[in-house]
């Protein structure tokens, strides 16, 4: 078993490069399958989530090599439309991507369930009833099972801006007769960026990015070459160490109007942020302000940086609130913040914070992926050594998260129970 051990308190200085994006890239790789062709993908972030995308594209007959750490040539001229017994797709929830692109390439699909998918909890129903607008019969039995003997281009109006439905439809709808219409479209980055990839590969889709999406389905699509965009959400993890630990760090290969909901939460409690053309640079201080801060759909505060931001106001003296309005239950990491000593109070959706002067290391859990960068900050900040289990799940979205911060400066390293894997860290003290 892999843990992080970090001993805190040292400010991170320097430069640090995000990676490709987790979310546009698990919707990207699979979306090549559209093609019938071959396709040539670059920054690519190199993270659990991706080999397991690419795992189960071989057992359905792709052919994918990765022809560096971050490029991916992925020939689908082969494929089989069937990935229901993948013990692989029920390791992750954006497998359900391979839904969309199997409908709109084989008008028919089998997939497994996505991974933790709980249709009570975090539900498709609004994909299921997309792709049912568009002709599709859809069997939700042991596995999904999907069959149209065409699709048809509609106007769906979506009950909420969820990116999966966004993207599934949009994968769906390239290849179908006629215009689709999607409304209350989700606006995130990396909707852009697969409507953007598609339209490499030929597609016609317009409006992207704002809440209406058309999409003119067109006869067949073509083989690209498609370089995927920064991490919205590692660039504003990093922003987060930097201001956590009284840092000086230049965050690059960002795209900084993505980041504007954190830059300017960030600045509000007096974090000093600078956008250059494609790095920011953050600087902390040791006088912030409590604040108040609500999780929206893009562009507004992104809900998979609240674990992140929590951290950093349950070091800031004063009352915070924190409301999480698009998941139901996101504030089960709380518990581990406690651990460290963090004062905070969950009312439902709200999250009351009361700055303490200090945290103190001890061992926590990675509830989840960005609970886990949530625990990587609290470790940063505080007062000896935090020891982080359940890193599995860093590793998901997180390309480097240790080697990373070792180069910022942190006093971190992974380790087994046999001893330190990867890095000697620096000398604590
Ligand atoms: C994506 C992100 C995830 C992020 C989330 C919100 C990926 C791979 N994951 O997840 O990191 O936290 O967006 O920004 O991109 N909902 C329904 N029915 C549905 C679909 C969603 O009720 O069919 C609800 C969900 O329960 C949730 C909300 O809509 O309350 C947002 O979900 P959605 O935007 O679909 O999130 P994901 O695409 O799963």
């Amino acid at each position: 078993m892999e843990k992080i051990v970090i001993h805190g308190q040292k400010p991170l200085r320097g430069e640090v490069t995000i990676s490709g994006s987790k979310n546009a890239a698990v919707a990207i790789v699979p979306a090549a399958l559209l093609a019938n062709d071959i396709v040539i993908l670059e920054n690519v972030p190199d993270i659990a989530d991706i080999t397991n995308l690419v795992e189960i594209m071989r057992e359905m007959q792709v052919k994918v090599d990765r022809l560096d750490a971050h490029t991916l040539r992925i020939d689908s001229r082969h494929m089989c439309n069937d990935c229901a017994s993948s013990e692989a797709v029920r390791k992750m929830r954006a497998s359900y991507y391979f839904l969309g692109v199997l409908l709109g390439r084989f008008k028919h699909a089998r997939v497994a369930f996505p991974g933790g998918c709980d249709f009570g909890v975090r539900p498709i129903d609004l994909h299921v009833k997309g792709f049912e607008a568009l002709g599709a019969e859809v069997s939700t039995k042991a596995i999904i099972e999907m069959k149209a003997r065409e699709l048809v281009g509609t106007n769906i109006f979506l009950d909420f801006a969820s990116v999966g439905a966004t993207i599934n439809i949009m994968l769906a709808a390239v290849l179908a007769k006629g215009t689709t219409v999607i409304e209350n479209a989700a606006k995130e980055p990396h909707v852009v960026d697969t409507a953007n990839f598609l339209n490499s590969m030929g597609a016609d889709v317009k409006g992207a990015g704002t809440d209406a999406i058309r999409i003119r389905g067109v006869q067949k699509l073509h083989g690209s070459e498609y370089a995927i965009i920064p991490d919205q959400i590692e660039a504003g993890t990093y922003m987060m160490a930097s201001a956590i630990t009284g840092g000086d760090v230049k965050i690059k290969n960002v795209i900084p109007r993505h980041m504007e909901s954190v830059s300017a939460k960030l600045r509000e409690i007096g974090v000093s942020v600078v956008e250059k053309d494609d790095c920011i640079h953050v600087i902390g201080s040791e006088h912030l302000k409590p604040t108040k801060v609500k999780t929206m759909p893009y562009p507004g505060f992104p809900t998979d940086m609240q674990p992140q931001i929590l951290v950093l106001l349950s070091l800031i003296s004063g009352t915070s609130m924190v409301n999480e309005s698009v998941w139901d239950n996101r504030f089960r990491y709380v518990e581990q913040l406690r651990k460290l000593g963090a004062n905070i109070d969950v009312e439902g959706h709200i999250a009351i914070v009361e700055g303490v002067d200090q945290l103190q290391g001890t061992e926590v859990q990675a509830t989840d992926l960005r609970a886990g960068a949530a625990m990587v900050l609290a470790g940063l900040a505080a007062e000896g050594s935090t020891t982080i289990t359940n890193v599995q799940y860093i590793d998901r979205g997180y390309e480097g998260m240790v080697e990373k911060l070792t180069s910022l400066g942190a006093c971190i390293d992974r380790i087994t129970d046999d001893g330190p894997m990867l890095y000697t860290p620096p000398q604590a003290g």
